[in-house]
């Protein structure tokens, strides 16, 4: 079938749009929103009847997968391993008769993941997919699968998969908070109610585009970006230094704020802009005094927070990026957005391919 453009310059542009659309569309297959409650789709195995997970993927299925970890952990206290599938398909981990393995991919062929989910089938533990691709080898050789329903991507810079690979993960921690009776009805209905308003918050998440491609015209003038965030924001920092240097050729790095004072401090100064994510979650606080390192030392800041934030980040000299105030839980899903569209009006700024960056393969599947 034929997929085209529309309106947009670029796929990635289109498949950033989408994504109200998307996530909605991909929750409704795993929540039941009439209800309010979590729907009884199949699965592999019982959340109940296992005491670990191990998840491995590559690039940005792999870090959907780490933000998957702090939720799973969080609201399941389910201990979750997660791993890059090239690393774990060699390191050997043991996996007891009580585990499940959990794999994260869009196209379903990337080499390295389909070999860890061989090397699971080897250990005997039952194992399930998060894939786009319903019908490609991974989904194949897997006991079960969590359809992300994004449709099909096109630009290589993963965007629409990864939000709804995200969404699925919310499904999750919710239904495996109930098997495991770490969340009571309510507190799981809270999580359902929660995410039934990502879609709404990530359609007001794209009206700030046309704000985030002036910031992205001063970022296309630099050589290095840092990104920072703690807890589900760190894994959401590393995927925007990912997508900026997939894209546009800008060297970035993602790091754990807290990490900073170990090493990347040594590295701020005028040149070097610094993009943190931060909602006003339980630890706000603690990025705050991060900033104030990172203002001190001259960097410029880029923050990416809710209202309460940028009114309590009270900086000298700052950019903020304004999202709407929502729950904590949703806040990746969300977030991910402005992340995306940064790099993107970055890479057009710098006039890259954007759908087509060099030296990349929408799906790996060689070693
Ligand atoms: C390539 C793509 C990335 C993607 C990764 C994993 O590197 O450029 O966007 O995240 O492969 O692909 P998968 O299909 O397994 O999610």
């Amino acid at each position: 079938f034929l997929v085209d453009k529309g309106n947009h310059r670029h796929f990635m542009e289109k498949e950033i749009h989408e994504q109200p659309e998307v996530i909605s569309h991909t929750l409704a297959n795993y929540l039941d929103f009439a209800e309010g409650g979590v729907r009884a789709f199949e699965m592999p195995f019982d959340f109940g009847k296992i005491d670990r997970l191990a998840v491995s993927a590559c690039g940005t299925a792999y870090l959907a997968g780490l933000i998957g970890k702090y939720w799973l952990e969080r609201y399941a206290r389910l201990p979750v391993d997660i791993d890059i599938a090239s690393e774990f398909r060699y390191r050997e981990m043991p996996l007891s008769k009580s585990s499940a393995a959990l794999f994260v991919s869009q196209s379903g062929e990337t080499a390295d993941t389909l070999a860890s989910l061989r090397y699971c089938r080897a250990q005997g533990v039952p194992i399930a997919s998060i894939v786009n691709v319903r019908d490609s080898t991974i989904a194949r050789e897997s006991d079960g699968i969590f359809p992300t329903l994004a449709g099909p991507e096109i630009g290589v810079a993963s965007t629409k998969a990864f939000t709804c690979q995200l969404a699925i993960f919310a499904a999750l921690a919710a239904r495996a908070g109930l098997q495991r009776g770490t969340l009571s009805d309510e507190e799981a209905r809270r999580m359902v109610r929660a995410l039934s308003e990502a879609p709404r918050y990530a359609a007001q998440a794209l009206r700030l585009e046309g704000h985030i491609e002036k910031i992205a015209r001063e970022l296309s003038q630099v050589r290095h970006v840092l990104y920072l965030g703690r807890d589900t924001s760190y894994p959401l920092a590393m995927e925007g230094a990912l997508k900026l240097k997939e894209i546009s050729y800008i060297h970035a790095e993602g790091y754990a704020a807290g990490e900073l004072k170990h090493g990347p401090i040594a590295l701020i100064d005028e040149s070097m802009p610094v993009i943190v994510i931060a909602p006003t979650d339980r630890i706000f606080e603690k990025t705050v005094s991060n900033m104030q390192e990172v203002a001190a030392r001259g960097g410029r800041i880029i923050l990416i927070t809710d209202e309460a934030g940028a009114a309590r980040a009270s900086l000298d000299k700052f950019e903020t990026i304004v999202m709407p105030t929502m729950p904590e839980f949703i806040a990746p899903i969300v977030y991910a957005l402005p992340v995306q569209m940064l790099a993107y009006h970055t890479a057009v700024a710098m006039g890259t391919d954007v759908d087509q960056p060099r030296n990349l393969a929408k799906s790996v599947t060689v070693e």
